[in-house]
């Protein structure tokens, strides 16, 4: 194990990364083992070109803005659910016999840090205090099981929809024992698969790896565009192949509205023969932090808010709307060809992106340092990289208040996204569903509940109503259930029926 001996210095000098076995003489046989197992494993001639490369990009962009090369998505391309309310049955009908014919997979990125939320579990873990108390995980899994029964009843075939977790070295163990200690909310433990993407290391301006501790890199998960080094290197698209995968819907954990599967997203991807579509929400202040999908030089990618200069942000189309209002939520579809082209052919074209953190590490007397502003880069691909390479690219526009509230941040003053937000958002929705299907809220006098509730400050919702996914996925179903009746406002609705639950007793 004598790095000498073993060659690995000799490595470690020709990369200019010798400063890593700086404190070996005075490392324990144990943490020697440890360090010598994580370096053998590197390749830091690919990690140092990866550096090269992403710094490169990152200052000719910042020297760059991207306005006058960016074009609005065309009209054609787009589907909304606002503007073609007229297809969305059809779209709809189609996304569900593509399910029921076991051609639809779910893949889920779960490998971030969740550094903000600041939670030492997996966020998919996370209880945003529901009155169920039901984890992120596990309503996604909900949701996947009632639209597999929702596809069963009307095509009368059993199908399935493979759940494909991607997880990194940090979240891998704890996401898979969690599942486990569920039964997998009652979804076949066959049909989910976890997988785990890469992790690089966190290098310093110069291209110096970091050690977080005197026998031990800083390493962190390689972005969500490492996906598709992942699905290449375990195999992943081999176990899609022998599952007769036809389209794969991708998504984030922290959305709390996410329709899994949405079958009117995907029926609208086939119908168009799409290999690559993203779902969107209307941006609609010029100022928010959100890329934008468009084209640029004719090709389809997002554009950060960063990239473009205020007046391009602030451009509106004849309807008012914004020009580029195509906001990006990271929901995805890929058709199983394209994934697979992505994953053989145009991987290893994509470059990272360079985040610049604050990112402990040990001086040269071993001592941690916690820097109080950016002292280096990780190096992350994002999953929508691949778009540029999309023969048939589509958009869908959805409703942010119906399908998109990400959890981003721990609960505070002015923080947004938020548990308290992602559980509002849920609950409004569910709120929604019961006035749509015929039912009413009334208060303690008996009157009727606004359908619009009106928030004081600090306040929490005045109605609260969680409706279980295995009793509806979008709000179908509830009419039997609702229709014509009054609920006081703290109800949930699951498959043992509606339960108006005690004040303030959840
Ligand atoms: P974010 O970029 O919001 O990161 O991820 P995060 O890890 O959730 O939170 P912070 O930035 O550390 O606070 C968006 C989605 O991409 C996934 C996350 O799990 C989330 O679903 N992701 C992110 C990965 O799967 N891998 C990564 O390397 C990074």
């Amino acid at each position: 194990m004598d790095p000498n001996a073993s060659g690995l210095a000799m490595r470690l000098a020709e990369a200019g990364q010798s400063h890593l076995l700086q404190f070996w003489k005075k490392l324990g046989p144990k943490e020697q083992a440890d360090l010598n197992h994580d370096l053998q494993g590197m390749d830091f001639k690919e990690i140092n070109g990866f550096f090269q490369k992403a710094m490169e990009t990152s200052s000719s962009s910042k020297q760059e803005k991207m306005d006058a090369r960016m074009e609005p998505v065309p009209r054609e391309v787009l589907g909304s659910v606002t503007r073609d309310r007229e297809s969305l049955k059809d779209w709809e009908l189609t996304g569900l016999h593509c399910i029921s014919q076991s051609k639809v997979a779910v893949l889920l990125l779960a490998g971030g840090q969740g550094t903000r939320l600041g939670v030492s579990y997996p966020k998919g873990m996370y209880d945003v205090r529901l009155p169920s108390h039901k984890t992120l995980f596990q309503i996604q899994a909900e949701r996947i099981l009632k639209l597999q029964q929702l596809a069963e009843q009307k095509h009368k075939i059993k199908c399935c929809i493979p759940w494909y977790i991607m997880t990194s070295g940090r979240t891998m163990e704890s996401t898979k024992e969690y599942f486990s200690k569920s039964n997998y909310f009652g979804l076949e433990k066959n049909n989910i698969i976890f997988f785990q993407q890469g992790m690089l290391p966190a290098m310093d301006y110069s291209g110096k790896i970091i050690l977080e501790n005197t026998g031990k890199l800083s390493m962190a998960p390689d972005g969500n565009g490492g996906l598709y080094r992942a699905l290449g290197n375990q195999s992943i698209m081999d176990d899609m192949e022998r599952r007769g995968v036809g389209f794969v819907h991708v998504y984030c954990v922290d959305n709390i509205l996410v329709k899994v599967a949405d079958p009117s997203f995907i029926g609208f991807c086939v119908k168009k023969g799409a290999d690559c579509g993203a779902k969107v929400v209307e941006k609609n202040n010029p100022t928010e932090a959100v890329g934008v999908v468009c084209k640029v030089d004719g090709r389809y990618q997002v554009v950060e808010y960063s990239e473009i200069t205020l007046a391009t942000a602030e451009k509106r189309s004849a309807d008012g709307r914004l020009m580029f209002n195509a906001g990006n939520v990271a929901n995805h579809f890929f058709s199983f060809s394209f994934l697979k082209d992505v994953v053989q052919k145009y991987e290893p074209q994509l470059q990272h992106h360079v985040a610049q953190k604050k990112i402990p590490y040990v001086n040269g007397e071993g001592q941690l340092i916690k820097p109080d502003k950016p002292n280096g880069i990780k190096m992350e691909k994002f999953v929508f990289d691949i778009f540029q390479f999309a023969k048939t690219f589509v958009v869908y526009e959805v409703l942010r208040e119906d399908e998109f509230s990400p959890l981003k941040n721990a609960d505070s003053q002015d923080a947004k996204d938020t548990p308290t937000t992602a559980r509002h958002a849920l609950m409004s929705l569910h709120h929604r569903w019961v006035l749509n299907a015929g039912g009413h809220f009334i208060d303690e006098n008996g009157r009727h509940v606004p359908a619009i509730p009106s928030l004081k400050d600090g306040t929490d919702l005045p109605i609260k109503c969680e409706i279980s996914p295995l009793v509806s996925y979008g709000g179908e179903g509830l009419e039997d259930l609702v229709k014509g009746r009054e609920f006081h406002p703290n109800v949930m609705i699951d498959e043992m029926g509606v339960h108006e639950l005690v004040k303030n007793g959840v």
